[in-house]
């Protein structure tokens, strides 16, 4: 039985895309429902385009985040999500409805946290001159952009990047890990022990993950 994921977005839904695309390839998992709070969100139209229902939960037309987050909480349940995957939501959700879906839910930050949690991550990552930077998939906790990580990407940084560039670079690595980490899930190879991921049985992706080609 393919595994039941609902995805949360905001804007542009690159990732999204790279979770539909790769759950229609595998199988493995079937995403029922694309949820975005803001209305205009490219991501929606993402999903109408693969056949997904979209719907569009308005944080603007609640009067609080409790009531905000009880409509996505009821939404979810709705469509029978089994998995949440935030793909570029960008509303930060509170401890009752993350511990709603302790370790069915899940995150993509483009850094590789610990680091730089938060936004603005590519520029600080330049300005604190790292050499490697990237992506982390991890389960979702209440304090922001933290909890058990489940996989991570990393990507040089070139003396000659800019934000733009080295974002461009961590996306092109995003939309690998984030199904990568989806189909480990959907596998069943996931478990959390201790506030670890642990993955068992399921290699790394394919590919070259440092110093991917340019
Ligand atoms: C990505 O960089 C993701 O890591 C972050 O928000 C961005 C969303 O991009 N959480 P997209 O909407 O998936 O294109």
């Amino acid at each position: 039985m393919a595994l039941r994921v609902a995805i949360l977005l905001s804007g542009r839904g690159s990732n999204a895309q790279a979770l539909l695309d790769d759950c229609a390839a595998g199988g493995h998992a079937q995403v029922v429902r694309v949820i975005s709070n803001r209305p205009g969100a490219l991501g929606l139209k993402r999903a109408e385009a693969a056949g997904v229902p979209a719907a569009v939960v308005d944080h603007r037309a609640f009067p609080d985040r409790a009531a905000f987050e009880a409509a996505l909480h009821g939404a979810l349940t709705a469509c029978g999500a089994e998995l949440v995957c935030l793909a570029g939501f960008m509303r930060l959700l509170t401890a009752p409805f993350v511990e709603a879906w302790h370790d069915r839910l899940i995150n993509i930050h483009p850094s590789l946290l610990p680091a730089f949690p938060g936004l603005d991550t590519h520029a600080r990552a330049l300005a604190e001159g790292v050499r490697f930077h990237g992506c982390t998939v991890h389960f979702v906790r209440a304090a922001m952009d933290a909890g058990p990580i489940i996989g991570q990407a990393a990507v040089p940084v070139h003396p000659s990047d800019d934000a733009d560039s080295l974002a461009e670079r961590v996306l092109a690595a995003e939309h690998r890990l984030y199904p990568w980490a989806v189909r480990a899930i959907a596998a069943g190879r996931v478990t959390v022990r201790d506030e670890r991921a642990v993955i068992e049985g399921w290699g790394p992706p394919a590919g070259p993950w440092l110093n991917p080609a340019q």
